[in-house]
């Protein structure tokens, strides 16, 4: 069994919790095209789901499968939502945003009564910390917001030639160890010009991390 394998076998998992009717998260990133393309498989077969993605990309992935995607500006809840993870451990917190979508996907996480992520083993780790955590910034704030981050311990990497989604700038930071990753967040949280980041704390509700070829669902 491959990674991808893995991948693919976590993302069917979470797919199989879908319901007729029910209104789902679309996350982003390659985990998250597997769960796309078994969802899209499902409504092939007649499954009838309302959709939001997560990301313009998702949006074209998800199209391209024969899913409609609605406007998640007209949603204040959502059933269900399954996206990917960078790392998640068994607290259930996980560090996400490789893919730049994290403000998208912490909205739609939140919003949803059921956050599921997906995962191969390799995410799986004793505690969130050695991934890279990702911040949106304000690009009008940029100085001011890295230069921030890097009080906190942070090494900030701004993403060269990039803009998320929503415009802004994505930087990258590195800690040496992590601190504590709700103090940390309510630190972050608390500087003008930072749109979000990719600490999930509070948003998952379960896991599936499948693992040579054996899926592990872990719930909050
Ligand atoms: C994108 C994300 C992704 O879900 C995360 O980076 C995992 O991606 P992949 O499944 O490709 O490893 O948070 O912003």
């Amino acid at each position: 069994m491959s990674v991808e394998d893995d991948k693919r076998l976590a993302a069917e998992a979470a797919v199989a919790e879908v319901r007729d009717g029910m209104v789902v998260g679309l996350g982003t990133g390659s985990t998250a095209a597997f769960a796309i393309g078994a969802l899209g498989a499902r409504v092939a077969r007649g499954l009838r789901v309302l959709t939001v993605a997560t990301s313009e990309a998702t949006v074209r992935a998800a199209s391209a499968v024969g899913i409609t995607v609605s406007d998640f500006a007209d949603y204040a809840t959502i059933d269900l939502a399954i996206d990917g993870t960078d790392e998640i451990d068994d607290r259930m917190w996980a560090i996400k945003g490789a893919g730049g979508a994290m403000l998208r996907e912490k909205a739609v996480a939140a919003a949803a009564r059921r956050f599921v992520v997906i995962a191969d083993g390799s995410k799986r780790v004793p505690a969130i910390g050695a991934a890279k955590l990702p911040v949106e910034i304000l690009p009008f704030a940029r100085s001011f917001v890295t230069a921030q981050l890097s009080t906190l311990g942070a090494i900030v990497t701004v993403r060269p030639d990039y803009r998320s989604d929503n415009g802004n700038l994505v930087a990258d930071c590195r800690f040496a160890p992590m601190p504590d990753p709700r103090v940390l967040a309510r630190m972050i949280d608390k500087i003008p010009g930072v749109l979000g980041h990719g600490l999930f704390l509070d948003e998952v509700d379960a896991a599936y991390i499948a693992t040579d070829g054996v899926v592990a669902r872990l719930e909050r």
